[in-house]
């Protein structure tokens, strides 16, 4: 017999061995830091624990103690964002959801082709000899990474560092009902009004009609422009999709069904809180009276807002009791009020643990919602981009923060605003409960990441556990062919019975205007 003990070392050696000195190839293509952070502990973490991992990234990590990685610096994208690409503008909440598919596939194919023409990733990509065991990617919006999945032969594993877009849901298989789930770049919550279901179909009608004829013919010329023409069609590679991980929750999104193959993930960029430096320390330590941290994130730039919403915001900072810490990018302000401080760059996690800070100003971004409620802070929505509306209107409606339009937001509403979310304990207590509900579960988000990965790995791709529902045609899945079959069988004999009865009339009319005639 042998002993128990040496039966479960044979086992995890046998299962570590497997998985063990992968090749993995990633492609992290949007160069935005709030979309990086999220993916920069995966690569990290596959890494250290000894698989071969290759990154495209725009924000490389740079650590001469990860052995074993290649980082393929981006940085030079960042300019599609900024100058080819006003990602502020066309990514605004007030742009309708369609419009900004459309725009964020177009930055996608712009993205996509100055990656593959980048000499370090050609030199990979066209040596026959490469082998990769797996393929991880930025799936986002544009699909066109999929195709890597292809020449390597290779399971791929999608990884959002926000929700996901409708595509990805009919990618994956999820089933997505556009009465109760619309896409995470409208802002509809719950059970969805008459006017809104009849928006959210005819987007979806919408979003199939983009992806078949637009989106996926031109990412698929794209591949195959670059990576050669031996490839299956786009359309089919992304069918393959053996995982995808999103990093949203329950809390601020509405549930949904979702096949084994998507797993929702989040608060990956999380890090345990460490000391200050001694200025913010000191900063913070002083205001026994309260601040308030101000932070649009790094996509919203703090000195790219509307001058009225800046001003307003800043006289209505100008007349609360409080302190404030403002993430500032630029010199531009003049005749700041004396409570506000402003900084370049604020060590956001750890500024939020600070026991004085009572209150966060902020654009609703994924990432800053996570560091404000895992440090139990209420925030100030004020939603400009992608999915913050989204975002402030779930929150709104259990409490946990208050929503404010930047369009038309006035002084006093915006002090109001300030003075309410630190006095009235309900949005403390609020993010609290979130947060505990957040922290309770079975494995941390990165263990759970880095098993379903290397899980993937071992079985060489999840072909076991794809859902029909991948394939399923759309008509199919709302049964349009079973009840226009059964509307026929239906109406058919009636349609027929009522032909019959015509005919019969028109004879009988004929007859008796034949002997009218007769008679006359
Ligand atoms: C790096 O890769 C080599 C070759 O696969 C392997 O032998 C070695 O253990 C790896 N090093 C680390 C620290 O993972
Ligand atoms: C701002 O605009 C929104 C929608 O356009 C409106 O619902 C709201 O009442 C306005 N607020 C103010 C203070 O005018
Ligand atoms: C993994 O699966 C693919 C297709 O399903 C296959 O072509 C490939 O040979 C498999 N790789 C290994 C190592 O079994």
């Amino acid at each position: 017999m042998i002993p128990i003990s040496l039966l479960i070392f044979i086992v995890v050696c046998g299962v570590v061995n497997i998985s063990q000195c992968a090749k993995i190839l990633c492609v992290f293509q949007m160069p935005s830091n709030s979309h990086q952070v999220v993916f920069q502990p995966v690569w990290r973490e596959l890494s250290l624990r000894g698989h071969q991992v290759t990154v495209l990234t725009s924000a490389p990590l740079k650590d001469p103690t990860l052995v074993n990685l290649t980082e393929i610096d981006l940085g030079y994208l960042r300019e599609i964002l900024t100058d080819k690409f006003n990602f502020i503008q066309t990514n605004s909440v007030r742009a309708w959801p369609h419009r900004k598919i459309e725009e964020v596939y177009k930055m996608n194919y712009l993205l996509a082709e100055r990656i593959l023409k980048n000499e370090q990733f050609k030199k990979i990509y066209q040596n026959p000899n490469t082998k990769f065991d797996l393929i991880i990617i930025q799936s986002y919006v544009g699909p066109i990474f999929h195709a890597l999945g292809e020449i390597y032969n290779a399971p791929v594993v999608a990884i959002n560092s926000m929700n996901a877009f409708i595509g990805q849901h009919f990618e994956i298989g999820n089933p997505h009902h556009p009465a109760v789930y619309t896409d995470m770049y409208t802002e509809y919550q719950g059970e969805l009004t008459f006017l809104e279901r009849w928006h959210s179909t005819f987007y979806y009608l919408w979003a199939r009609y983009f992806i078949y004829f637009e989106g996926m013919p031109k990412s698929d010329a794209i591949a195959r422009k670059y990576l050669g023409n031996d490839i299956p069609y786009l359309g089919e590679s992304v069918k393959k999709l053996s995982f995808l991980f999103t990093t949203t929750n329950p809390t601020l999104i509405v549930p949904r069904p979702q096949v084994p193959t998507h797993m929702e993930i989040g608060r990956l960029h999380l890090k345990p809180t460490k000391p200050l430096p001694k200025d913010y320390q000191d900063y913070l330590d002083n205001a026994k009276e309260g601040v308030v941290y101000v932070s649009l994130g790094s996509n919203v730039l703090s000195s790219m807002v509307p001058e009225k919403f800046r001003s307003n915001l800043i006289e209505a900072l100008g007349k609360i009791p409080y302190k404030v810490l403002w993430k500032y990018e630029a010199d531009n302000l003049k005749n700041l009020p004396k409570n506000i401080l402003t900084k370049k760059w604020v060590p956001q996690q750890d500024v939020l643990a600070h026991p004085n800070v009572k209150g966060f100003v902020m654009q609703c971004g994924l990432q800053s919602l996570e560091e404000a409620f895992s440090r139990n802070v209420p925030v100030i929505c004020c939603p400009f981009i992608s999915d913050q509306l989204m975002h402030i209107k779930r929150l709104e409606k259990i409490e946990a923060a208050i929503g404010i339009n930047p369009d038309n937001v006035s002084v006093d509403e915006f002090k109001s605003a300030i003075m309410e979310i630190i006095n009235n304990k309900k949005y403390k207590e609020n993010v609290k409960k979130i947060n505990d509900l957040w922290n309770d579960e079975p494995m941390k988000p990165l263990e759970k990441v880095i098993w379903w990965i290397e899980y993937v790995i071992r079985h060489n791709g999840t072909s076991h556990l794809k859902s029909p529902t991948a394939t399923l045609p759309w008509y199919q899945f709302f049964l349009v062919d079973v009840i226009s079959a059964t509307l026929l069988v239906f109406f058919m004999p009636i349609y027929l019975l009522y032909l019959l009865f015509n005919k019969c009339c028109a004879s009988n009319k004929k007859i008796t205007s034949k002997k009218q005639k007769k008679e006359q």
